[in-house]
């Protein structure tokens, strides 16, 4: 027989001893996922959110999905990381920290750097501050943050390598580059334990496929479905690394549990290693939905790189 995999190994022990934990950004996309799986595992799930990009009807989706006695488990805060006291009253009684609430978009944050500012970095900092000071000043286990691979920035080489990034080129890309100092320097001053996992353009069930500021594959396989024309920013040439919800789920919950000294306070890639163009990306969409019925028969069209 094979041996377990870590993260099999990792599911049976928390089915056995559930823990407490407080996913922030639960009505968005990664977040509502983590919830999904958390639950699944009968563990105990306390959920902030305040809707800013994430919906109602993610939560009332993850409950349909899971029997009634586990989504009992769950307890929602509608609150926002910009109040101290609702970190605080969110972070009570937890166990591990699971940090995703902020404002995605590297668009979003070219038009109002502000509101992105507020919600990335000084949300960050009150989750931190009522993290460490949870459980009458003992803390919680560990906090894990979502980190992203936009902190690369400029720096040319690949594959991305932890250690060796750019120069950040939007606010976005900033907030997220503070938010691993941030943890680094709570990490060392404070001794608790903080892992932050850059995420490579996640994909998956629950991701918004509308608005401005939505992600290519959700907003693409929307259009194709609509037969609306889908636009590629360039020659369609540019690769990305898409990564499946299932695997950024995988990673947070290993990070959270980890034991090796030598792990923790680290930041770490969540991505496949794989490149794909856009304009294959397109065409792959196109056959998965044929495969559903849907045939998109429009070429794409191409515009400008933003
Ligand atoms: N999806 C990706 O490909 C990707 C890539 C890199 C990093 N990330 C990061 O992962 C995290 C989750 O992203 P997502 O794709 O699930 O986005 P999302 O927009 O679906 O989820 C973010 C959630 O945070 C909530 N939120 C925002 N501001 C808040 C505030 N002030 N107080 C409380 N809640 C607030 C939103 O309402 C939303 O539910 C974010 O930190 C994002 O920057 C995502």
């Amino acid at each position: 027989m094979q041996e377990p995999t870590a993260y099999q190994t990792l599911q049976t022990h928390l089915r056995a001893t559930p823990r407490t934990w407080l996913v922030t950004g639960v009505a968005g996309f990664i977040g509502s996922n983590l919830l999904e799986t958390l639950l699944k595992l009968d563990q105990r799930v306390v959920g902030l959110d305040n809707f800013a990009t994430g919906h109602q009807r993610n939560l009332d989706e993850v409950q349909t999905l899971v029997a009634p006695a586990q989504w009992a488990n769950f307890n929602f805060i509608r609150g926002d990381i910009r109040e101290l006291a609702d970190c605080q009253r969110a972070c009570d009684g937890i166990d591990y920290v699971l940090h995703q609430a902020a404002l995605g978009s590297v668009p979003r944050s070219l038009a109002d750097p502000i509101t992105t500012n507020a919600a990335n970095i000084t949300g960050f900092v009150n989750m931190l501050v009522a993290a460490r000071d949870a459980n009458a000043g003992q803390g919680v286990q560990s906090f894990t943050y979502a980190a992203s691979s936009s902190t690369y920035g400029d720096h040319p080489g690949l594959p991305k390598v932890e250690d060796t990034i750019g120069k950040p080129l939007s606010p976005y890309a900033v907030t997220k580059y503070v938010n691993e100092l941030y943890a680094d320097v709570f990490a060392r001053c404070y001794g608790f334990n903080t892992i932050g996992l850059r995420y490579f353009n996640v994909f998956g069930p629950r991701q918004d496929p509308d608005g401005a500021y939505a992600a290519v594959i959700p907003q693409w396989t929307a259009a194709m479905i609509r037969g609306d024309d889908v636009f590629i920013n360039g020659d369609g040439e540019t690769s990305r690394d898409f990564c499946f919800i299932e695997n950024t789920v995988q990673a947070n919950l290993l990070a959270a549990t980890a034991q090796n000294p030598d792990a923790v306070n680290q930041v770490y890639n969540v991505a496949v290693s794989g490149r794909t163009t856009l304009n294959s990306l397109f065409a792959e969409l196109q056959a998965a939905l044929a495969t559903q019925g849907v045939h998109y028969a429009k070429a794409p069209v191409y515009r400008d790189f933003r």
